[in-house]
């Protein structure tokens, strides 16, 4: 069996810095080493109206932002397939099958699922798409038959859950699905970018995001106003590297070559630390270098985004052709899933046969 990656996101908004080392970074990589046999990735409109059924016009408007954010960042539709979740009604048929297949309280027990529903208010009033979303992304990734799963660590319990509905449909009707394994961000300062106010994640609610699409002014407004260290007051205060966000996205971000290039008075972040530590350091200088690193990073992202903007129509295109290219896939996989389960009922000339015969007079 080959390696067939598969991952998304739900389009709810522009895709911002924490997207992109904690996930699009990676997918670009994946991509370009080429050693897999199928790559997907999709937009999850259909899990994005199980917490947004009343904002359609939401959901509609930052599909193009996010497919111009994949194609911006790297990801290269010759490469990889690149999809809509609701153009793939094969997707709704799994899911519905494998609701059968697991409990309530189980799903009940989803730790990322729960935080959820407290941030949403929904304790009082879960809608029943929404609590039921993780068989749909269980179907999301068992229909492609993937068996790599590239996402963050909230996503775990999705996949464990995909594993045991997996398990659970092969021995129920035979060995058809594939179980998935979970490809977790390499490292630390990957796996959670703080706000630009330090606050503990990156996301659009908080106001504390640095978009990909942002622009220069955009960003070094942004950068000019970053949480640092409040005890820091005078540039010969030693500062504090703890919750400093500054340093947290140098950390992220930066390599020796940064150094060299933009600020050569220090080899390396190591170097930086120290002096910063030791006081006599101010947060301006350590914010400017920081916005040439983002820049950097964002600079061939803008470049290709405004290529891309001058043909909306071909973004559509590549999504339409991406996603009857994903449809054909799951179609072959549901053919398979309606033969385990015996409902392929027009398919099955045994089948016919044997009525035939047991109601023949
Ligand atoms: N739950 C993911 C998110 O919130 C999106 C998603 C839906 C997904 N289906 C998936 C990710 C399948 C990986 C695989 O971003």
């Amino acid at each position: 069996m080959g390696k067939i990656i598969l991952t998304g996101d739900r389009p709810t908004g522009k895709l911002h810095l924490g997207h992109y080392i904690g996930s699009l970074r990676r997918r670009v990589q994946l991509q370009e080493a080429g050693d897999y046999d199928h790559m997907f990735v999709f937009m999850a409109d259909v899990q994005a109206f199980t917490d947004n059924a009343d904002n359609p016009e939401k959901i509609r408007q930052n599909i193009i932002e996010v497919a111009l954010d994949y194609l911006a960042a790297g990801l290269d539709p010759e490469k990889c397939t690149l999809f809509i979740q609701s153009r793939i009604p094969e997707l709704a048929e799994l899911t519905t099958y494998l609701m059968n297949l697991v409990s309530v309280s189980r799903v009940q027990r989803n730790p990322t699922v729960k935080t959820e529903i407290k941030m949403r208010n929904f304790e009082a009033n879960i809608p029943v798409g929404f609590f039921c979303y993780p068989v749909s992304q269980a179907a999301d990734i068992a229909l492609f038959k993937s068996t790599t799963v590239p996402v963050g660590d909230d996503q775990e319990p999705m996949i464990e859950l995909t594993r045991e509905l997996v398990r659970r449909f092969n021995q129920t009707y035979g060995e058809v699905l594939v179980e998935p394994e979970i490809m977790l961000p390499e490292n630390a300062s990957a796996r959670r970018l703080p706000g630009t106010d330090g606050k503990e994640k990156m996301s659009k609610s908080l106001g504390n995001c640095i978009y990909l699409s942002d622009s220069v002014d955009e960003v070094w407004k942004k950068v000019k106003s970053m949480y640092t260290d409040p005890l820091h007051v005078n540039v010969s205060d030693p500062g504090h590297l703890e919750g400093n966000a500054v340093f947290t996205y140098l950390d992220a971000f930066s390599t020796e070559e940064d150094f060299s290039r933009y600020w050569p008075e220090y080899h390396n972040l190591e170097e930086l630390k120290e002096h910063y530590t030791h006081g006599g350091l101010g947060d301006m200088k350590c914010k400017k270098f920081l916005n040439e690193v983002i820049n950097r990073i964002l600079e061939p992202m803008r470049q290709r985004r405004h290529s891309l903007e001058q043909d909306i129509p071909e973004i559509y295109n590549i999504l339409r052709k991406g996603s009857e290219a994903a449809r054909e896939v799951g179609a072959c996989t549901m053919d398979e899933v309606r033969k385990a389960m015996r409902i392929n009922y027009f398919e099955d000339e045994e089948l016919i046969r044997q009525q035939s015969e047991r109601f023949r007079a």
